[in-house]
């Protein structure tokens, strides 16, 4: 993510290596957002994408799956030359962390790869594979010397998340990693930082002296963060099941939301300045008792629905969850952050399957005017002051305030008004993966998790997760599929006085 009006610069020439080609994620998302960086000419001139396969597969078979990928699941319309362009340059070698050997000559057959695309040995390679390969890939890359930087190479693993499975695994990972690189190569991906939207919080925060005043305690009643899906858990049992809501979302995207609403302003607008303050500000939320932590949290499990008119089994009937699974695939927590612009300002995170639309957005609420000065509304009955930034589907900022209903008599009513990106900026469909492999590309880990951060992340749902390991059976809500979730998450919020922002 560049900070600067003129033209992004090129990227240096390299290899592109994906562990995982021939997974969801790839064709999903890594070669679109490649096409689509082709199309805008930020690929480097000389560039070469390496599949890592594990059974033999000719680059023929491959080009044409992920051709066959890019038509099914870009947003775009295919131009087939920039297409070919892109796949004239994918190799296929066969490597596989149980068969050392592979890595050997791995090391041997991407040097004579590189050689042909004058890539000047510049690697990026990808763990686009299951959590679990991520240490035994990233042992044999080490000890074949893969990842060693010198003469002017750069060397840089991106990890795909889940980064550990809490606090103690995430720990053992990055201790793993850090015996084998710096951590200036590792680049811990979370897709929530490669939307424009979630980009667009720093800029309003800090590019308009308007907000600053008023971002704290002394004017901000409480914060909301919600990340509701349609979807529900579908053929992601396997994974889902051993993971849950609160890992696989709260962690990482709604933290990465929370920290930058949260966040002091840093001093400058480079990684290291960015990701402290992040990691400083998750750092500060507070931990709660076990007691506590029941009291502060909802976790509810969907049973079956309509959603648009399909048939949502429960997620207990979903293939290859247990039929008396715990885990939850609906979380909401109220949190507190122990520094002094928060201090007393809850902040309320949710996130679900299975729920009747799809809903990103972070809601800061404002205090009340003091008084209401009109006799005809009493204070309460005010409509309540709302920033909301929506990054999905609607993707905007919308300000909600008190206005005089037109007529005689003083009576106010609530309006918004509204910023929406599409009415000001005509942009091509994005994957949102296209900012942070281009950032790969030119070294930029701005929008990457630095270890420190993920750790602080691990930390403070910890408590949580101990918290409802312990209890089992006991405090698992049921919601119906297609509904807004379970009434308890309502009533985290009713207890002290306040309420979910409804949808407009
Ligand atoms: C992924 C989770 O990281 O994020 C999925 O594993 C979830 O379960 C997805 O559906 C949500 O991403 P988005 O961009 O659709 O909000």
């Amino acid at each position: 993510m560049l900070d600067a009006p003129d033209k992004p610069r090129p990227p240096d020439p390299c290899s592109l290596v994906i562990f995982g080609v021939t997974g969801d994620l790839t064709h999903r998302l890594i070669t679109p957002a490649l096409y689509n960086l082709a199309e805008s000419n930020l690929l480097p001139s000389d560039f070469c994408v390496v599949g890592i396969v594990r059974k033999p597969m000719s680059a023929a078979v491959l080009r044409k799956s992920l051709i066959d990928g890019l038509h099914k699941y870009s947003k775009r319309k295919i131009n087939e030359s920039i297409a070919a362009r892109v796949f004239s340059c994918l190799t296929t070698l066969q490597a596989d962390p149980d068969d050392p050997a592979s890595f050997d000559r791995l090391s041997d057959e991407l040097a004579n790869a590189e050689r042909e695309r004058r890539t000047h040995g510049n690697r990026l390679f990808y763990l686009a594979t299951p959590p679990n390969a991520f240490a035994p890939i990233a042992r044999q890359l080490g000890r074949t010397g893969l990842l060693k930087e010198e003469h002017g190479r750069w060397r840089r693993l991106v990890v795909e998340k889940p980064f550990g499975t809490d606090l103690a695994s995430a720990r053992r990972l990055d201790d793993e990693l850090h015996k084998l690189m710096d951590e200036h190569q590792i680049y811990r991906i979370d897709h929530y930082l490669g939307k424009e939207t979630v980009q667009n919080i720093m800029v309003l925060r800090f590019s308009n002296g308007m907000f600053e005043p008023i971002w704290n305690r002394h004017h901000i009643d409480h914060v909301q963060i919600t990340v509701d899906e349609q979807l529900g858990v579908g053929h992601r049992g396997a994974f889902y099941d051993g993971t849950g809501a609160l890992r696989d979302m709260v962690p990482n995207h709604l933290f990465q939301l929370m920290s930058l609403v949260a966040m002091e302003p840093p001093a400058k607008f480079d990684a290291h300045t960015v990701r402290s303050k992040k990691a400083e500000l998750l750092s500060a939320i507070q931990t709660p008792s076990r007691d506590e932590a029941l009291r502060n949290s909802v976790r509810g499990q969907y049973e079956a629905g309509d959603i648009n008119g399909s048939r949502i089994p429960a997620y207990r009937a979903t293939p290859d969850v247990r039929p008396d699974s715990v885990t939850e695939t609906y979380a909401a927590l109220k949190l507190t952050v122990d520094n002094w612009r928060w201090a007393g300002v809850p902040f309320y995170l949710r996130t679900g399957k299975a729920l009747a639309r799809k809903r990103t957005e972070v809601a800061i609420r404002f205090r009340h005017a003091p008084l209401a000065m009109f006799r005809s509304t009493p204070v309460e009955s005010l409509a309540e002051n709302y920033l909301t930034i929506g990054i999905e589907p609607v993707e905007g900022i919308t300000l909600q305030f008190n206005t005089k209903v037109p007529g005689p008599t003083v009576v106010t009513d609530g309006v918004e008004m509204k910023f929406r990106y599409v009415d000001y900026f005509k942009t091509e469909p994005k994957t949102g993966y296209e900012t942070l492999l281009y950032d790969c590309m030119i070294g930029d880990n701005i929008l990457f998790q630095r270890a420190d951060g993920v750790e602080a992340g691990w930390q403070a749902v910890q408590p949580f997760l101990d918290a409802w390991g312990q209890a089992g059976h006991e405090g698992l809500v049921r919601y119906k599929a297609g509904s807004m979730g379970p009434a308890e998450a309502d009533k985290l919020l009713a207890r002290d006085g306040r309420q979910w922002r409804s949808a407009a």
